[in-house]
């Protein structure tokens, strides 16, 4: 059995004190949820260590949302693995579709960032998904391979078995427009095929995937339903904790 995992990536958005604020939230009533259910929280850079601080001894883990390769050195802008582990953090996004769009983000950058994250000890939650005009052209599986091929390359079963992939389809990323739970459940099939080509079937059964994409608490039990996927990254409605508790109630009722 998979264990349920729910990660709220907060992008740009909540200053150290409104941060803390939603953290404590949680953390005050982790007791609810956190022996059934892992939960990650990802801060921007500047909350994470006030973040940890706060939800320590809850079982709310802490996460980054992107980090860099190198260990240290003239990078300017840059976060290295290290002082995220320094920070308080466990997990770090990667490969995120707006990092993918935005800033440069290539199945060949997220590698070295999924190698670099292992190496420290740092978990990763590698996202993938196509985008609206790739699946309209009957492409979303052979994009979504392609990045799972890409992110996994060069890394040891071992090191495999420690990522949570996040299937994220572009177009219902901050959209409203959330995939259906059969939809979802079929690319997280393409997902496991693919990781089971890479290594085993036995890992490709054992990895954790999430649904993300407008996940809200009223349908993240059509997800949490699904076979094949064991919770979800969530963006916007993680920035309220009554919505993302909500979340965690969906995903916890739907697996008992
Ligand atoms: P959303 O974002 O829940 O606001 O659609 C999800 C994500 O980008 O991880």
């Amino acid at each position: 059995m998979r264990r349920s995992i729910i990660a709220g990536n907060w992008k740009m958005n909540k200053t150290i004190p409104d941060g803390v604020a939603l953290g404590g939230a949680l953390a005050d009533d982790a007791a609810r949820f956190i022996e059934k259910c892992d939960v990650v929280l990802c801060p921007p850079f500047t909350a994470i260590k006030a973040v940890a601080d706060r939800v320590a001894e809850s079982g709310i883990d802490v996460g980054a949302q992107d980090v860099h390769w190198e260990t240290s050195g003239a990078f300017t802008g840059e976060i290295s693995c290290e002082m995220l582990l320094d920070a308080g953090c466990r997990w770090v996004i990667i490969g995120h579709s707006e990092r993918r769009a935005m800033f440069g983000e290539t199945d060949d950058t997220v590698n070295r960032r999924m190698k670099a994250a292992v190496a420290a000890g740092l978990k990763p939650i590698v996202c993938v998904g196509e985008t609206l005009a790739q699946r309209e052209d009957g492409l979303a599986n052979d994009v979504v391979r392609r990045q799972v091929r890409g992110a996994f390359a060069g890394l040891s079963a071992e090191d495999a078995s420690k990522a949570v992939v996040a299937y994220e389809p572009v177009w219902a990323i901050g959209t409203g427009r959330a995939s259906t739970g059969e939809d979802a459940n079929a690319m997280a099939r393409v997902i496991r095929d693919t990781i089971a080509e890479l290594y085993s079937r036995d890992l490709s059964e054992a990895v954790r995937i999430q649904y993300g994409g407008s996940v809200k608490p009223g349908n993240m039990a059509e997800f949490a339903r699904q076979p094949d996927i064991d919770g979800a990254l969530v963006g916007g409605a993680s920035l309220k904790a009554a919505d993302f508790m909500g979340i965690i109630a969906a995903m916890i009722d739907s697996k008992e």
